[in-house]
């Protein structure tokens, strides 16, 4: 067993940086390759390690594969990358329409893509604090080696995206000790454990292997698992520009409950699948501890979604148990969760669906949102011309099975958990997939008979986005010095 080093990766895997409420994102160019390299040597990016004065600032940073390419590794050592981060996001036909990202989502519409830019550098500062941070990282050696081909600015984070809904709350928790073997993660009950292989290259992974990794012939002092493991300690960062329109949505909920406030807030929890406070709709068996909203539920009691819809966003892009099926016990439930299938022999029509097992695609999610906030209130009396939405960063070891299976099979899917006709109610594009609609949304009721609402408007639109890879320290050393 490899132990995680904390000194070799960088602190946004470990911390969400959360205190340094300031961001700014800056995509970036190799303008004059030596001046980049010397400047990346002695860029003070952030390690995981725990420091004994919490820092007022820090820096990130991440490759797209083209960036790799302009710090000149060799294509036999870039091509072992992973698939998705070498085409990137938006470029192949088959990856978008999979993404959701047709029609006005459609990558030939988007601002930017990591194609465009070598470099993701992400500046976090406290309050007030950015502008000093960045103004002593922006300096001459800086403007010499680099040329910002876009700065992604945003708002002052308030734990609260822009449709007014608490965030950040739900995340993997990362075994980082390894102290219980993959094995024994959540195969009979749901546990919010991953192994450190989910998030970093080089470890153990919930298969219990070790998550795929580039190596190279020299060492750079990164030996991992017996090589010189170019990936180790690093990770994937998947980025993109969701664009939200807050006014639709909130105009939308209060047509469709007739004015009605406290309908209306109940019909956008239902879509969450949480209150605006972070309250989840599940109450069982939470454990509300420390002031945060609870996250310590599952959806066993509530299995065909009365008391949370099967559709809402929270359901959909983590259904906790949802692979376990219900009244099996011993060696059959333990056998149909680890395979991945489970049958729910429910009494609505259709419900044979296959939900893979959860634990294989968690996401350890890191956006900011950007633009001026605005209040469901004066969304729905003024409107607003001004932009808002998010920059959804999520971190992971496996483009394909974790955010790609997540955004295609549990978001931008028409089918999920029995429920036809319907995509995720906050990030459905709702154009048809197969001439089957994709812009309902149903809330399942005790009486059985189910209230529908149809032809969503589309609230969140894709406008840039990309696939990096976030080396640990010594890959970044590797990167700025030896490759060649
Ligand atoms: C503008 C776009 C989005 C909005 C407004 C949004 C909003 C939210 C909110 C309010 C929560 C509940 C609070 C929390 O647990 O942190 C949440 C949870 C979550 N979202 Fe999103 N989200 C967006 C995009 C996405 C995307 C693109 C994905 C993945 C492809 C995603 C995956 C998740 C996951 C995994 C959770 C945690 C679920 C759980 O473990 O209970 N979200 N989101």
């Amino acid at each position: 067993m490899t132990k995680v080093d904390f000194d070799d990766m960088q602190g946004l895997v470990r911390f969400g940086h959360g205190r340094l409420v300031e961001a700014e994102f800056l995509l970036l160019k190799v303008a004059d390759r030596n001046a980049a390299r010397a400047w990346l040597f002695d860029a003070p990016i952030a390690s995981a390690a725990t420091q004994s004065t919490l820092p007022d600032s820090a820096l990130q940073i991440a490759f797209s594969a083209e960036g790799l390419r302009a710090f000149d590794l060799s294509d036999d050592i870039v091509a072992q990358f992973s698939q998705p981060f070498l085409s990137g996001m938006g470029a192949e036909n088959s990856r978008s329409r999979r993404l959701g990202d047709t029609g006005t989502n459609d990558p030939e519409g988007w601002r930017w893509k990591e194609a465009d830019a070598h470099i993701l550098l992400m500046l976090y500062g406290e309050r007030d604090g950015l502008e000093a941070f960045r103004a002593s990282i922006k300096d001459a050696r800086f403007h010499k080696a680099f040329e910002t081909v876009q700065s992604l600015q945003t708002q002052p984070n308030s734990g609260v995206e822009p449709f007014g809904f608490a965030d950040g709350i739900s995340e993997p928790k990362i075994d980082w000790e390894q102290s219980r073997p993959p094995s024994k993660h959540g195969r009979e009950t749901y546990s919010n454990l991953i192994a450190p292989g989910e998030v970093i290259l080089g470890h153990p992974n919930e298969y219990d292997e070790i998550s795929p990794s580039p190596s190279v012939e020299t060492d750079g002092g990164f030996e991992n698992a017996d090589r010189h493991d170019l990936g180790a300690n690093g990770t994937y960062l998947v980025l993109r520009q969701l664009q939200q329109d807050v006014p639709g949505f909130w105009q939308f909920l209060d047509l469709a409950t007739e004015g009605d406030a406290e309908r209306r807030e109940n019909l956008a929890a239902k879509m969450v699948g949480r209150h605006r406070d972070g309250t989840p709709l599940m109450n069982n068996r939470c454990d509300i501890s420390g002031g945060r909203p609870a996250n310590n539920f599952t959806y066993d009691d509530d299995i065909n979604g009365v008391v949370c819809p099967l559709g809402a966003h929270i359901r959909r892009a983590n259904p906790r148990t949802g692979d376990i099926p219900p009244g099996n016990n011993g060696i059959l439930r333990w056998l149909l969760s680890t395979l991945g299938f489970r049958r729910r022999p429910d009494k609505l029509p259709g419900r044979h669906d296959l939900v893979a097992s959860t634990r294989f695609h968690r996401l350890v999610r890191r956006g900011r949102a950007y633009g001026p906030q605005l209040s469901p209130e004066e969304a729905i009396s003024k409107g607003s011309d001004e932009e808002r939405g998010l920059f959804f960063i999520c971190l992971c070891a496996d483009i394909v099975r974790q955010f790609e299976f997540v955004q295609n099979a549990w978001m931008a899917s028409g089918r999920f958990d029995g429920l036809t006709g319907e995509a995720d109610p906050l990030l459905g594009n709702r154009a048809p997939i197969g001439g089957a609609a994709t812009g309902g949304f149903t809330i399942q009721t005790a009486r059985g008979v189910p209230e529908h609402h149809a032809n969503l408007p589309q609230f969140v639109t894709v406008k840039g986005g990309g696939y990096f890879f976030m080396p640990g320290l010594k890959a970044l050393r590797y990167i700025a010095t030896t490759a060649s």
